[in-house]
Order: structure tokens, then sequence, then C-alpha cells
């Protein structure tokens, strides 16, 4: 079916306002219909286009340089924050971020019924021709500088019978690299299989080895960065209701450390550090759900989930940091096709994936500094709230008038649905 006949067939399967329905998908087809096309072949039966506020945070100072930080996110006080934040922190030194390392792995999972000794000698024989197996599949990545940089065989035959994997290690550049290391595991697993079906020295049973799947891990802990913000304690500045610095410094450093102990608190915590992180990373067309998966697995590496960001006080200094694995890309993928994620990183300055590693970083610490400092002072309803206000108004069809007139009213005072409502009657 054709778009206009995928929609026409919802329309006939619903009941109701149909016509309005079909009005309102088409109100969101975007005006230029090469765009829109474009945007249609991201995905399949694609109907209409779902709109996500674009917005920006002015002011990183991050390793010297100032970002404008692309944000792609709905939910209301997210950019204010970062922006809030990255003022802060730009009278204060700004922030610092190094990439520990890059380093990528993807897993050939297969069973092998045979004596341990014998599969790691016969792949120690193997390893050059599997590196050599496929040369046309890095070609272009080791002239860019990457390419596969480590193979192993694991043997977890404790957790499951016969079962073995083929780890692949690689560094990917500029890409997010999936598809680069899928196709080397796909094509290194079929020449692997049959080299150890032509092995004369294997029995029967081990010239059998199967292939159960071939992925890469989106589990990353060694694509890793670090971003940190210091500053003396006394120039933290004074904070609301008459909050000096060094209270402050007290029961922020608490706040970070409950969420160290407390995996209750550590996912709120981690949360509001994602809402930065996500934001850059949709803004930016990488994949935030393989960005997710692998932030909170890496929150849990020791067995407890614990806070992605540490803090604390030592010799009169705040110091504030996070620690956090990103596998994102600045080139291929829908980095390089989506028209907004091409602006996003043009607004960056074309960064490298490291580079953006970094930003995210950043913007991660800076959201949780902006959360964690609301938390430990007046309470995160008031800030919030005061975004919430302009979602109820809309909600309630409220004019421009009535609008200003409400931010006006509730400046000092409770917001609630029933309070806005009582107000507008
Ligand atoms: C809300 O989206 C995020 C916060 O809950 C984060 C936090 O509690 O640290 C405010």
């Amino acid at each position: 079916m054709s778009k206009e006949q995928k929609i026409d067939w919802l329309a006939n399967e619903l009941q109701g306002d149909a016509v309005d329905m079909v009005k309102k998908l088409k109100a969101f087809w975007h005006q230029d219909s090469e765009v829109q096309s474009r945007l249609d072949e991201f995905s399949e039966n694609t109907i209409t286009n779902y709109s996500l506020p674009f917005g920006v945070a002015p002011n990183f100072l991050l390793n010297g340089k100032i970002y404008t930080v692309p944000m792609v996110i709905e939910e209301s006080s997210v950019v204010a924050a970062a922006s809030w934040a990255s003022k802060y922190w730009l009278d204060r030194g700004g922030f610092k971020a190094k990439v520990i390392s890059t380093k990528k792995i993807g897993q050939i999972h297969f069973l092998w019924n045979g004596r341990t000794e014998n599969l790691k000698n016969f792949f120690e024989e193997c390893r050059e021709e599997l590196l050599h197996s496929v040369d046309e599949i890095t070609a272009n990545m080791v002239t860019r500088g990457g390419g596969i940089v480590g193979l192993e065989l694991a043997d977890l035959t404790s957790e499951i019978e016969n079962y073995f994997q083929i780890r692949v290690y690689c560094e990917t550049c500029n890409a997010m690299g999936a598809n680069f290391i899928n196709s080397i595991l796909e094509e290194m697993s079929v020449v692997f299989r049959n080299k150890v079906a032509s092995n004369q020295n294997f029995s029967e049973t081990e010239r059998e080895l199967e292939i159960i799947m071939c992925i890469l891990s989106n589990y990353t802990p060694e694509c890793l960065v670090e971003c940190c913000v210091e500053c003396k304690v006394e120039d933290l500045g004074e904070f609301p209701n008459g909050m000096d610095a060094e209270t402050f410094a007290r029961r922020f450093v608490t706040a970070v450390k409950i969420a160290q102990v407390d995996p209750n608190r550590a996912v709120t915590h981690n949360k509001g550090i994602m809402n930065g992180i996500d934001a850059v990373v949709v803004a930016t067309g990488n994949d935030f759900r393989a960005i997710e998966a692998c932030a909170h697995a890496y929150a849990s590496r020791d067995g407890k989930y614990r806070s992605l960001t540490s803090a604390f006080v030592e010799n009169g200094m705040f110091k504030f940091s996070i620690r956090v694995p990103l596998a994102v890309g600045t080139v291929g993928g829908l980095t390089s096709i989506h028209p907004l994620a091409k602006t996003s990183l043009a607004i960056l300055g074309t960064p490298t994936s490291v580079e953006l590693m970094e930003i995210m970083a950043a913007v991660g610490l800076a959201q949780n500094f902006a959360a964690v400092k609301s938390l430990v002072t007046v309470g995160i309803q008031r800030g919030h709230m005061k975004l919430h206000l302009l979602n109820i108004l809309n909600q309630l069809n409220a004019t421009q008038e009535q609008v200003e007139r409400a931010k006006d009213f509730f400046s000092d005072k409770i917001i609630s649905f029933k309070s806005v409502r009582n107000f507008l009657t």
C-alpha cells in the first residue's frame, strides 16, 4: 500500500472521527516532499511524523571551547536546567572531559562439543586467517585508523554446555559501528565454521560447530568518557533561602552519596542524567536505546545499581564528576541522513565521535547538577511546575492573555491542574 492507502485503511478500521484523524496525520507531513520521503524511508508503514521540541542549551564551556548544545526532548524543564547549569559552570572554569577508551565488542556465539584445549589451539592456528578473512569489510575503516584491535576465544562451557564465543574488539572511528561490527562477525563466523568442519585433526563430532548468533554488544564499558567540574567551595555562591555554599556542598555531596548506595534513589538520579544525554543522543541521530541499556548496565557493574556521578569536597574544593560509556557516532546511520541530525552536528561544530562523547557527558553532568541542586535547596517542584504551568494552560486552551496573567498569579503559589483551572474560571 502507498502511504495514502495505509492512512485510508487505518481510517476505515477505526470507528469515530476518522476525517479528523486523517487531517491531523497529514497536517504533520513535511512541506518538502523530498524531505518527507526521506523521513518515511527510515521505518516501515510510516504514515506521518511525530514532533518533539528541538531546543538548544548554550554556554557549555567544555575543554576550553564553548558549545551550544542541541537537545530534543519533551520534558519541559530539561533544557532549562541544562542551560542554567552550563551558565553556572561557565563562570567557574567549565567542564573538563576526557575519553578513556573507545573500544567496542562483537560476539560470535557458538556451540562446539570437544576438548576446549583442542579448540583453543586450533583458534590460535586460524587467528591470522580469520583476521584477513574480513579485510574487504575492514579496509576503509583501517585507512581511517580503526578496524579490529583484538580477537579472542572465550570458553563459557561452565555456563551453558558446549558454549563458546569469539570476541572481536573493534575501533570504529567516527561511526557508531554497529553495521561494521555485525558484518565482520557474520563473515568471520562462516569462515571459522568452515575451517573447523575441514580440520582433519578433529573428530567427527568436533568438526561440527553450530553458530547460534553473531551480534555486536551494546554493553561498551570500554567506550568510556569521564567529565568533571570543580571549584572552591566558597565560589559555589549563595543558594535560595539563604543557603550558604558550605551547606550546599555538604547537602549536595550527601545526595550523590545516597544515589551511590540506594538503588531506589540511584535510578531516579541516573534518569535525570539520561534526560540530558538522551536529548543530545536523539538530536544527533544516535541510538538512545543502546545508550540507555549500556548506561544502566554500567551503573550496575559491581553487582549493585549505583549513581553514574560522584561528588566530594577535598581541601576546600568541590568536585563533581561522571563516568559513563557512550558508544555514539557522527557519521553513518541516521547521523548522516536525518536532516536535523546533520543540523545538530553542525550546531556543535561538526564534532568527532570522541568530542561528541565528551559533550554528552558534560550535558549529563550538568543535568544532574541542576536536578540535585534543586532537590537539596528549594525542591524540584518549584522549577518543574513553573514550566508545567504552560502545559496545563495549553491543555485548558488558555488564551495568550490568560497565560501571561496565570504566570504572574502563580509566581509564588502552588501549581496544580485544579488550581490553574480554578484560576481560569
Ligand atoms: C526528572 O525527570 C528527573 C529528576 O527526578 C532527577 C533527579 O531526581 O535527580 C529531577
